[in-house]
């Protein structure tokens, strides 16, 4: 039963204020959890509550989202069960009473969200993942390490594209995934200083040097894994978030960096053009937000072949993923919690996909804390992969240090995804 609920205002990674929930349960059990936050976020995600006082933070503080927990939500759920998280989400959801979280914030719901599950878990005595899915069945997922960072998280003369991500999926162990991963990214590092590039890193910890070209990067990381000692197709995929609402202006595609307007039509020449020539994976936003025709081209001319993903096109939001199963446009929904606000509707999100044969990738926000929930969120649900950044920074690399742990306490019960961790 809960028994109290306070919350706080901490930073994040990108030095900005967030969320974080504390809840206590009557056994005396208690947890505590913290919303990430997004850069390229999409128009079509919940609502971000942040209080806009000019001088302090920049408007960025959340000392809304905490009186409103500390002053309302945490009277409204006292007495609740914390194992019945869909009673606990639905108090929640009608508390705020619209479709985007827009009264409460989806930051202030999904603190308590996650805090309350985190803290039955601990009363139940039970590992997270454990509790949240069948623990006689984790699997552990393909880390999606995003090693070169450009659009907004890199913020100079990087690529457009903002995500080059290398997908070790031919390793037998997750273990095994993680220390591949770890030795390309220090490959990529050295070729990169060879070069007379910079290896300062972007939000997410992937270096961010000034190509002059959205392809370049994948030269770069292809020589990247073998000299690693790997053989990219068959050890290591490569998959591309071009997050491409960000440079999609009146109606075309502006790359920057090499002075081009495309057409969708011609983006979608481009990604094909792309996976014939590199071991690609997955295209998770290769087109914008409201592009249905766009992703509707893209899913024909490719989507027998690449897991194509729709981050900013399906927010998590479970309307939205319908229309692209009846629409067949993509097929696999980026997951990520604070796009939605609740457990039990990230829950939802994953279980739609999932029964249509669809991929589900579970994904931190480029505003991180070091707060796990995801990785044990990605092994109950198994959703086969999970993207939480490059090998570096504390709040990155903690995902994947959470998942070791999970591997090495599910002993033989564990299995890694490996290539069948995508839907093609
Ligand atoms: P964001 O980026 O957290 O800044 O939205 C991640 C992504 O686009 O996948
Ligand atoms: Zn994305």
């Amino acid at each position: 039963t809960i028994q109290s609920i306070r919350a706080r205002e901490i930073l994040d990674s990108r030095g900005n204020p967030t969320v974080e929930a504390e809840v206590t349960l009557a056994c005396g059990a208690h947890a505590r959890a913290a919303s990430p936050s997004g850069a390229s976020t999409g128009v079509h995600e919940a609502l971000e509550l942040r209080d806009g006082t000019p001088g302090r933070y920049n408007g960025k503080g959340v000392q809304r989202p905490v009186n409103l927990i500390n002053h309302g939500i945490g009277d409204r759920l006292t007495g609740f069960d914390a194992r019945d998280q869909q009673a606990v989400d639905r108090a929640l959801i009608d508390l705020d009473g619209t479709a985007n979280k827009q009264n409460l914030g989806a930051n202030t719901t999904l603190a308590v969200s996650m805090a309350v599950a985190r803290a039955a878990a601990t009363a139940e005595g039970r590992r997270l993942w454990e509790y949240l899915g069948d623990p006689a069945e984790p699997l552990l997922p393909v880390p999606m390490m995003n090693i070169l960072n450009g659009g907004v998280h890199a913020n100079w003369q990087g690529p457009d594209f903002q995500e080059y991500l290398i997908a070790p999926y031919g390793a037998p162990t997750f273990a095994e995934a993680l220390r591949w991963g770890a030795e390309i990214y220090h490959a990529l590092k050295a070729f990169l200083k060879e070069k007379g590039y910079s290896t300062g890193v972007g939000d997410e910890g992937g270096f961010a040097p000034a190509v002059s070209s959205n392809t370049e990067p994948l030269d770069l990381i292809v020589e990247a894994i073998e000299r690693a000692g790997y053989t990219p197709g068959t050890q290591i995929g490569i998959a591309l978030d071009p997050a491409s609402s960000s440079f999609y202006h009146d109606g075309a595609y502006e790359l920057r960096t090499e002075g081009l307007t495309l057409t969708a039509a011609e983006m979608v020449d481009r990604y094909r053009d792309l996976a014939g020539a590199y071991p690609i994976v997955v295209i998770e936003d290769g087109l914008a937000e409201d592009d249905w025709d766009g992703w509707r081209l893209l899913t024909e001319a490719i989507g027998d072949r690449v897991e194509l993903v729709g981050d900013d096109l399906f927010v998590t939001n479970v309307t939205r993923i319908e229309r692209g199963i009846r629409e067949g446009v993509a097929n696999a929904v980026l997951i990520k919690p604070n796009q939605i606000g609740t457990v039990t509707e990230t829950i939802a999100a994953v279980r739609l996909a999932q029964q249509n044969g669809w991929g589900a990738m579970v994904s931190h926000r480029s505003g991180e804390t070091v707060d796990t929930f995801i990785a044990d969120f990605t092994v109950a649900m198994r959703t086969g992969h999970l993207k939480t950044g490059a090998p570096a920074r504390g709040e990155r690399v903690e995902k994947y240090n959470q998942l070791l742990r999970i591997e090495e306490a599910a002993g033989g019960a564990v299995r890694y995804a490996g290539r069948a961790g995508f839907v093609r």
